[in-house]
């Protein structure tokens, strides 16, 4: 796993937008994986600015969101989709037909997730999945002993994360209890995962996924068994990693390879 430390939350916006930028210059009708919640918001930002000043074209792009609440309306404020809507499609050139968001009005769960595998698999997979992850290690919605091998699906929230989205409800008992998730399976099928997390409450869970051992119970560290993450973190999300030196010296002979700097990698000096 590449892993990028950032000084701050908005310089991690700034690196994400760039990977995500250079995959829709280089592939145009790309398919993108999205979360919601509060980390992603400064990439977005970034996004939206690319696409007003430097005419990112978004025309050609499909998304996939990971996850949706059951029980809540598009137009519901905490829906997903209104989320996305209100902070990235409506101000892009995205083709309303190509936005695509687990329908959690459908009760008929099982169809409508296996309908849901079926068009990522008809867009031709996911070419880049954006990742937030959860404090207690979770991606999408797959909580805290979720199957590593899980497809799309219904879940009920933990405790947990309850707490941590009644922030955006105003109390905890308006929080769903339940919401339709891409499995871990599903992601780690994406062709490359970007994992984003700032502020020192992610620390623990970032530790977990990235050095510690794999297991359901971090679902996020299944993201070691995947062959291209990049992981893009603020220094209080990355601040209890024990590799810190490594990834950053990798980063540097990174940065020199792409710059053609040979010599500096001790290419050509004999
Ligand atoms: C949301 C999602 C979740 C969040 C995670 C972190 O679509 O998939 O896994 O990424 O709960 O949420 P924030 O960014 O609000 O801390």
């Amino acid at each position: 796993m590449r892993v990028i430390i950032e000084k701050n939350a908005d310089a991690v916006a700034v690196r994400a937008a760039c990977f995500v930028a250079e995959l829709i210059r280089r592939k145009p009708a790309c398919v993108l994986g999205l979360p919601t919640g509060g980390t992603p918001l400064g990439l977005y930002r970034q996004l939206i600015r690319l696409h007003r000043e430097e005419g990112l074209d978004f025309s050609q792009v499909t998304t996939f969101n990971l996850d949706e609440y059951v029980g809540l309306e598009a137009t519901h404020p905490q829906s997903y989709r209104y989320f996305m809507q209100e902070n990235l499609f409506r101000h892009v050139n995205l083709d309303p037909a190509k936005t695509h968001v687990p329908d959690g009005l459908s009760l008929d769960f099982e169809s409508s997730c296996e309908k849901y595998e079926q068009m990522i698999r008809a867009a031709g997979g996911i070419d880049l999945q954006v990742l937030g992850i959860g404090s207690d290690g979770h991606i999408a919605f797959n909580e805290p002993g979720s199957s590593l091998g899980s497809r799309t699906r219904v879940k009920s929230l933990t405790g947990e994360t309850i707490r941590d989205n009644a922030r955006f409800f105003g109390s905890e008992d308006q929080v769903p209890r339940l919401a339709i998730t891409m499995g871990v399976a599903t992601i780690l099928d994406s062709r490359r995962c970007l994992l984003l997390a700032t502020g020192p409450g992610k620390a623990s869970a970032v530790r977990s996924a990235i050095e510690g051992p794999v297991t359901a119970q971090v679902t996020a560290s299944a993201l070691q068994l995947h062959r291209d993450v990049i992981a893009v973190l603020d220094e209080d999300a990355g601040g209890w990693l024990t590799r810190r030196e490594c990834y950053a010296e990798f980063e540097r002979a990174q940065r020199l390879l792409e710059t053609g700097q040979w010599r500096e990698l001790g290419i050509g000096k004999q």
